[in-house]
């Protein structure tokens, strides 16, 4: 009762402080990555808390309570033609080739973005304080420092669909026969070969950063911060205890457009958070465009970090002379300026991709596939037609095309008779666009808003101090435990302990039966 009272006024002082003091370091180099974080400040800004912005993107608009510091230099940290086209098709990128670039991206950038001379003032000021660090999870736990540096919570965000290694960091790994890896493209339920590939492949990427990423993690984590919490006088505490200690993650995914899958209770799943709740008007010029497109139009759109003047020629003008084919009007987000173009063929260097999406008369979107397109493609309830590239992009778009709403073309050199194909088939068969309908509606019917869900969980984390409430009894058991090991070793003995006994007492009797 004493101790209740004790603790009353503290909780009531965290509950009633209006406007947290929260930062959200971002480091990827990735424009999609920028626009979600951008989507988590906004809504936190409006909720009314004060928030550190660390980005590659730093262009955000001004707010009284906004503090953005400048990631620009990580832009650098990409390889060149990693994201190119042409080099994806012939497969010279190291993301259709190896695991090693990535890997290698994945174990610096957090690390290099600690020692940029503005992140160092923040980590030194003495007086600097925190009331929850949101960092975005990419299979690097080092972020896990600036909460202990903090002293404050820590909140994960992923930009994908929950994968196995992120959920065992808050509750258990996940069974391969039924869940893909992140970068799979198999979509459940799986075949025999697919339950087996899942398994070696989900192995090989644990074996991977358990016996190659922790060690380099655990490394950086005590090099750097170390020296910074010892200056606040206190210790650092171990890394094989902090990567096991974030509160929450904020998922940027949806059942809509992904599978259903079960989730621990502190994986909230946010996805469409970012997308504006009202539409941004169309420039005049496009919003014309578009009302007189009479036979609908269709939106094609590589994203924003692939570019679509990385095609090789002929391919581009093969686009052109399809497109032109065409009854649809075509808006084509590309980089560069192409003379004689058909009437029916706008070419734009920026897209407002959402705006175009949400116009009536939009009814195919040709994409990379994407996460923010899958979602938008969803939020607004248009078919597709995917051309994967990388990473999950071939994950979002095998699983469209199992839901209904998409046909999947290959980045090849056939790409434009493979792409004429498709758009006739989903033009002429409006399963497509019916489906797309169909899943919209399951997006959107919610009760709440994925914003307002949001900005309550990351307070809830604050106010109650870290949630423990919602930590997973399952999070470090020994494996031996969870499969009941111990249990089998106990029956095992007692059975062999029986038969000892039985072995014994039916050994004395002929020994008597030779005495008498
Ligand atoms: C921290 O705050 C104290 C007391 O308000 C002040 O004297 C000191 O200069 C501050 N230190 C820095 C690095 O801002
Ligand atoms: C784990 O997180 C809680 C709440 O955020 C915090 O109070 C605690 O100190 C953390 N433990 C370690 C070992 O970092």
């Amino acid at each position: 009762m004493t101790k209740l009272t004790c603790l009353l006024p503290l909780f009531l002082t965290f509950t009633l402080c209006h406007g947290y003091k929260i930062l959200l370091m971002a480091p990827i180099p990735s424009k999609s990555h920028g626009i979600l974080c951008e989507g988590l400040v906004r809504h936190l800004l409006v909720a009314g808390h004060e928030i550190t912005y660390a980005t590659p993107y730093p262009k955000v608009k001004a707010h009284p309570k906004l503090h953005v510091i400048d990631l620009t230099s990580n832009l650098d940290l990409v390889p060149d033609g990693l994201l190119n086209v042409q080099k994806v098709m012939n497969k010279e990128s190291d993301l259709a080739g190896g695991f090693t670039t990535v890997y290698n991206m994945i174990a610096t950038i957090p690390r290099v973005t600690l020692e940029y001379e503005h992140v160092q003032k923040l980590l030194t000021d003495p007086n600097q304080t925190f009331d929850a660090v949101i960092t975005t999870y990419f299979g690097n736990g080092l972020y896990h420092g600036l909460a202990a540096l903090y002293d404050c919570p820590l909140i994960w965000f992923n930009m994908i669909e929950p994968y196995s290694s992120l959920l065992g960091l808050i509750d258990d790994t996940t069974n391969p026969a039924y869940v893909p890896s992140a970068s799979s493209s198999n979509v459940p339920p799986f075949t025999f070969r697919q339950r087996v590939q899942e398994l070696i492949s989900q192995t090989l990427q644990m074996l991977l950063s358990e016996l190659y990423l922790y060690y380099a993690q655990e490394s950086d984590y005590n090099k750097i911060f170390t020296p910074l919490l010892e200056k606040r006088g206190r210790t650092l505490p171990p890394y094989s205890e902090v990567i096991y200690n974030a509160s929450l993650v904020l998922g940027n995914s949806h059942v809509s457009y992904s599978h259903a899958m079960r989730l621990p209770i502190n994986y909230i799943q946010i996805g469409g958070y970012y997308v504006n709740d009202n539409v941004e008007p169309l420039p005049s010029d496009l919003q014309k465009i578009l009302d007189n497109a009479k036979h609908g139009a269709i939106y094609f759109s590589l994203g924003s970090n692939l570019k679509s003047k990385d095609f090789p020629e002929n391919i581009k003008k093969g686009l052109i002379k399809l497109f032109s084919g065409l009854k649809q009007t075509v808006i084509w987000k590309f980089e560069e300026v192409m003379p004689n173009l058909p009437k029916n063929v706008h070419i734009l260097k920026w897209a407002p991709q959402q705006s175009i999406l949400a116009h009536p008369n939009t009814i195919l979107f040709i994409t990379h596939g994407g996460g923010l397109s899958t979602t938008e493609t969803i939020h607004f309830g248009k078919p597709i037609i995917g051309i994967p590239v990388f990473g999950d992009q071939f994950n979002n778009i095998v699983r469209a095309v199992k839901k209904g709403f998409a046909k999947k073309v290959d980045l090849s050199y056939s790409l434009v008779e493979d792409l004429e194909e498709a758009i006739n088939d989903v033009l002429s068969d409006n399963r497509y666009a019916i489906k797309a309908k169909e899943l919209s509606l399951v997006y959107h019917d919610r009760p709440v808003r994925p914003g307002v869900e949001l900005v309550h969980w990351v307070e809830h984390v604050i106010k109650t101090r870290g949630a423990p409430h919602l930590r997973s009894p399952a999070l470090r058991m020994p494996l031996y435990q969870k499969l009941y090991l111990d249990l089998a070793a106990l029956v095992l003995v007692i059975l062999y302990g029986i038969r000892f006994a039985l072995k014994i007492l039916f050994a004395r009797k002929p020994l008597k039966v030779k005495k008498n």
